[in-house]
């Protein structure tokens, strides 16, 4: 009898032992909301295939869990649709941390139930200032529009530009460049004479170009999410003659995206912008970085700022799991992820502590012919930027 007993305890407690391992092998799921269709498709698929390639040399499993990528498209900016995206993936898919948002309005919608689900929500390049602000939860690992503003704006002031017009896609992150450039620019002793706010979905430019040539500044200032739209821009900015009358063109990179220079073509030599990455960077992680997403996403997307934001977003993900052992309980793992130091393919970055948004290197590029291909061509840089807009 008492050996009887003995045997069961026995089973029991070795049952309670090899518990825990079997737990720890479940995997960790990540939910990447983002645009997979429609106009804005191309921003969930580098975000995606950034995230493939970090996983491609770092391997599946971290902190001795596997992770585990799920993705959902919001077809575009569809507040409504992010929304409910996000309680299916929560409460049916039970995933364990969301990801991904490539525009502003579907970050924001989806801010308040990371809050509420206590879920960690990593941003991998939604950039407005305030939406870090709506969770406790978010970390974002992409860039802000301030951050990416103020630079070409004192840049602009010291290399000739006196009055400057702006031009900027009439949503957050428009409206966040458009004020900071406004504030830098009169800062460093420049006028601003014009500011026109365009419609987030299908503008026309051509007015607008018309105006702007009309009231002859030195520069025209621009913000458009990149895609059809910096196309049609730049097309009519060429079209329109601005060049020949003399209005030069400066911008945030998202003018000039590596994932659409190419369709652009020529009239984008010569530009001068500012961002905090570049295909062309040279280092030895980003040439690695480049190389590997060829490898694994093959070569009809060149990565972008996106991708690279995916990478680091999977980045500070995986180094946040070997931090926790695999957990991801919100508050532990954004602790975690808190003042995190990463070297990514952009150069060094941090998640600052008290405002969870990122601090990093801002380039001042010119883009160039190289070896056939148009690239954003590095030759100036202001380090340790955080975000101006908090
Ligand atoms: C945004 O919606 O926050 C957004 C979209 C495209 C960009 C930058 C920001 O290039």
């Amino acid at each position: 009898m008492l050996s009887r007993i003995l045997k069961i305890v026995v089973t029991v407690a070795g049952m309670a032992f090899v518990a825990p391992p079997v737990l720890a092998q479940q995997a960790v799921k990540i939910g990447v909301i983002a645009e997979f269709s429609g106009p804005f498709a191309d921003y969930g698929t580098q975000i995606v295939n950034g995230m493939k390639t970090y996983l491609k040399l770092h391997g599946e499993t971290f902190g001795g869990r596997k992770v585990e990528i799920i993705t959902r498209d919001t077809t575009g900016p569809a507040p409504e649709v992010a929304k409910r995206l996000a309680q299916e993936l929560i409460t049916r898919d039970n995933v364990d941390i969301i990801a991904g948002f490539g525009l502003t309005p579907n970050a924001l919608a989806v801010a308040p139930i990371s809050a509420e689900a206590k879920k960690p929500m990593v941003i991998m390049n939604a950039a407005t200032s305030v939406i870090t602000t709506r969770s406790p939860y978010i970390v974002r690992v992409s860039h802000t529009l301030p951050q990416d503003t103020q630079p070409i704006a004192q840049w602009a002031s010291k290399n000739g530009i006196k009055r400057a017009y702006t031009l900027v896609s009439d949503y957050g992150p428009g409206i966040d460049s458009e004020t900071q450039f406004v504030k830098s620019f009169k800062a460093a002793g420049g006028e601003v004479i014009d500011s026109v706010r365009t419609p987030l979905q299908n503008p026309d430019f051509a007015p607008y170009l018309q105006r702007i040539k009309d009231s002859k500044p030195d520069a025209v200032f621009v913000f458009l999410p990149p895609g059809s739209q910096t196309i049609a821009f730049i097309k009519g900015y060429e079209e329109r003659g601005l060049k020949q009358a003399g209005v030069r063109l400066i911008a945030t990179g998202d003018l000039t995206d590596d994932g659409v220079l190419q369709a652009m073509g020529e009239p984008t030599l010569g530009l001068i912008t500012s961002f905090h990455y570049s295909a062309a960077h040279d280092s030895p992680e980003n040439k690695l970085f480049v190389k590997t997403y060829a490898e694994v996403n093959g070569t009809k997307y060149r990565p972008n700022f996106m991708a690279c934001a995916g990478y680091d977003g999977m980045a500070a993900i995986a180094e946040a799991l070997k931090k926790t052992g695999g957990a991801t309980d919100a508050d532990k793992f954004l602790a975690a992820l808190k003042g995190m130091k990463l070297m990514s393919p952009r150069g060094p970055i941090t998640i600052d502590p008290e405002t969870r948004d990122i601090v990093q290197t801002v380039y001042i590029r010119e883009v160039k012919k190289v070896d056939g291909q148009l690239y954003n061509m590095e030759f100036d840089k202001f380090e340790n930027v955080k975000d101006p807009g908090k």
